[in-house]
């Protein structure tokens, strides 16, 4: 199907040639996208904006060997005070959240007089409780709010009274709310915590302060400052920083994470919707755990709230024959959801989409404006599947899901699957497959060197244009230096050129958090506070905030021989505007010519961001600036010379005047 070499050839030689007038065609609206993942602690400890680590108690040896219900909780004992903690599961406050602490305060200490107050352990609030580490400790500024709530119910013949704390390392009180459990049943108990100062390493802090027992359970801790000031929601800073982007989608949960690593493991999305603390949490398959508390849900109205059409990857009822101690290429590791469950998986399926767009009255429709969210999400794609095995077991599945949703919802689009590029069979045997189905559109992924990016920029210039459609899910360049990005963006012009094949693209993954990161590469790291966008994010940036619907050709000149210049011109219908990539890949300045005849009334200063450096620079969360865009307003003419740096993306955007 594909004939990469030949085509790169015919496509050097036509470029060769003398420009002639400039040709255009229709290219997909939605090309550049983000493609979230929770990998790399990108959603819990991430994206989504809750500072309590483990706060339903339900972390396992399963997420990982030394884990259990306590890990990040200290048991506490302030001013010589006594009693026990236990982890229970009798009476929870849902079943899908089975473990919660009970405190027993046994003796609350006095706080000593005189020279006995000069000991150490006679120092702060008496009481029986518990300290919350966060996720590498959290991070307090002064003055800012944060929403405190607990679930607590009494499980002593007198009520318990609670104060809870934030406190820096040395225990000093950066805010103290008090509260009283008096309930027999479960009741959210909520306090707002303000911090008198900064820290970096804060605990949150719960004390029993009078004698009794008390069950707590889901104890969460948010800024009140989130995303849009959204309840449970997104961490302000990373989501801006993804709002800013632009995409025009957002496919998620995840690749792996999608289909897990067993059938006890796979997202199922009715799981992470409704109340948080009748989520389901589980094992994540990057090694850590999911809570869920960014579920579906929060993933549409993030959607939403940014502009982004959602993409939402559902297993192919199959999960990963990588991973999970299964590692058996050759089939044996992909479990399979059993054939007689398969009606129910089915309708799982079904209900996603009558969930995001069916009417209020309808069953699914209805869970959505309980939540919230009256009006319908619009859901355009599904996802189904994630570079799996392409075994009998998954076209037999892959293709009932497939059938069903194409007869009773033809308005949505389906994006099948295909083994990940270039290695093993999957991927031609994938494409086969969906090339029979005529399913619309596949999922390729690829991490390659940044070299092969430039060598295969042709790659689509080849496809059929009558076969199914690319989505290409994921992709990056192994590293993050400028010449990684640069080598990207060269690609990203030949994605442009190809947007009629190729319908969507976005890289990978998103987000990595300091000391938690599984996967090398990626385009965003941050820690509590900081952020280090690379110079992959800023190439992205550039792409999806300057996405247009109309590709024309023969518009740049340059020497057609070096693979490392790269160019191309895109109109934005929405807005008129004209916008010029322009890319140098190599080590020395580069003369383009840019010919801008075939366009009417266009304005004569334009808006011009170039990202250059050195090709080793890269930026880090200690020095995140090394690289960085530059912004100008540049004059332009019908015809104009343009020196791209060298190793650098320019792009330049010009209004058209009506
Ligand atoms: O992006 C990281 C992983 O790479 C994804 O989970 C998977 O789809 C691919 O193998």
């Amino acid at each position: 199907m594909i004939v990469y070499l030949a085509v790169s050839l015919t496509v050097l030689a036509q470029s060769a040639r003398q420009q002639t007038t400039s040709t255009g065609k229709k290219i997909s609206p939605t090309l550049f996208g983000l493609f979230f993942e929770d990998i790399n602690y990108a959603a819990d400890g991430g994206l989504y904006a809750e500072m309590i680590q483990n706060r339903s108690f339900e972390y396992t040896p399963a997420d990982r060997r030394e884990w259990h219900s306590l890990t990040s909780w200290e048991y506490i004992t302030p001013v010589f005070s006594y009693g026990s903690l236990n982890v229970e599961t009798n009476k929870p406050v849902h079943p899908n959240n089975p473990h919660y602490a009970v405190l027993t305060i046994e003796h609350v200490g006095q706080p000593g007089v005189g020279e006995n107050s000069k000991i150490p352990e006679n120092k702060g609030v008496p009481g029986v409780g518990v300290k919350n580490l966060g996720y590498d400790y959290m991070v307090v500024n002064a003055g800012e709010k944060y929403a405190f709530s607990l679930f607590a119910c009494q499980l002593s013949a007198t009520p318990v009274a609670l104060t809870v704390s934030l406190q820096d390392p040395r225990g000093k009180i950066l805010s103290e709310s008090k509260l009283t459990v008096n309930s027999k049943d479960w009741n959210k108990y909520t306090a707002t915590l303000t911090a008198s100062e900064r820290s970096d390493s804060t605990s949150l802090v719960i004390l029993g302060t009078t004698q009794g027992k008390v069950g707590i359970d889901i104890v969460s801790l948010f800024p009140e400052n989130t995303f849009k000031n959204r309840q449970n929601g997104l961490r302000a800073d990373l989501a801006q920083l993804l709002a800013d982007m632009k995409p025009a989608f957002i496919r998620f949960p995840g690749g792996c994470l999608a289909h897990g690593d067993g059938l006890g493991n796979m997202y199922r999305w009715k799981n992470t919707i409704g109340p948080v603390e009748q989520r389901v949490e589980q094992r994540n398959i990057w090694g850590y755990h999911q809570t869920a508390g960014l579920g579906y849900y929060e993933y549409f109205q993030f959607c939403e709230d940014i502009g982004a059409k959602p993409l939402p990857v559902l297993p192919a009822a199959v999960s990963c024959q990588n991973s999970g101690g299964t590692w058996r290429i050759g089939g044996t590791g992909q479990k399979a959801i059993p054939m007689d469950e398969m009606k129910d998986y089915i309708q799982e399926v079904l209900d996603l989409i009558e969930w995001a767009n069916g009417s209020v009255s309808s069953t699914w429709g209805a869970k959505r404006a309980a939540a919230g969210h009256p009006k319908p999400f619009n859901l355009e794609f599904v996802g189904i599947g994630n570079e799996d095995k392409i075994t009998p077991e998954f076209e037999e599945r892959f293709k009932l899901i497939y059938d069903a949703v194409k007869a009773k919802h033809p308005e949505i689009t389906v994006i099948g699957t295909v083994g990940p590029f270039p290695d093993g069979e999957d991927f031609t045997k994938g494409w086969k497959y969906a090339n029979n189905l005529t399913v619309p559109m596949v999922d390729e992924h690829y991490y390659q060197q940044p070299d092969w990016f430039v060598r295969n920029q042709y790659r689509y210039d080849a496809y059929d244009r009558k076969q199914s459609h690319v989505y290409l899910g994921e992709y990056a360049s192994w590293g993050n230096k400028l010449k990684n990005a640069i080598s990207e963006a060269i690609y990203m012009t030949a994605l442009e050129r190809n947007g009629d094949v190729v319908d969507m693209a976005s890289y990978a993954p998103l987000l990595a958090k300091k000391n938690h990161t599984q996967w090398k590469t990626d385009m965003i790291f941050f820690d509590n506070e900081k952020v280090c966008l690379t110079p992959n994010y800023y190439v992205q940036k550039l792409f999806t905030a300057n996405q247009g619907d109309y590709y024309y050709d023969k518009i740049v000149s340059k020497n057609s021989k070096d693979s490392t210049l790269a160019a191309s011109c895109v109109k934005d219908s929405k807005t008129g505007d004209i916008i010029l990539k322009l890319v140098n890949g190599g080590t020395a300045s580069q003369s383009m010519k840019i010919d801008l005849s075939a366009f009417k009334k266009l304005a004569s200063q334009a808006e011009q961001v170039v990202i250059a450096g050195s090709a080793e620079a890269e930026n880090t969360l200690e020095n995140p600036q090394a690289i960085a865009p530059v912004q100008s307003k540049i004059k332009v003419s019908k015809s104009f010379q343009y020196n791209a740096p060298a190793m650098s993306l320019t792009v330049i955007r010009i209004k058209t005047q009506s």
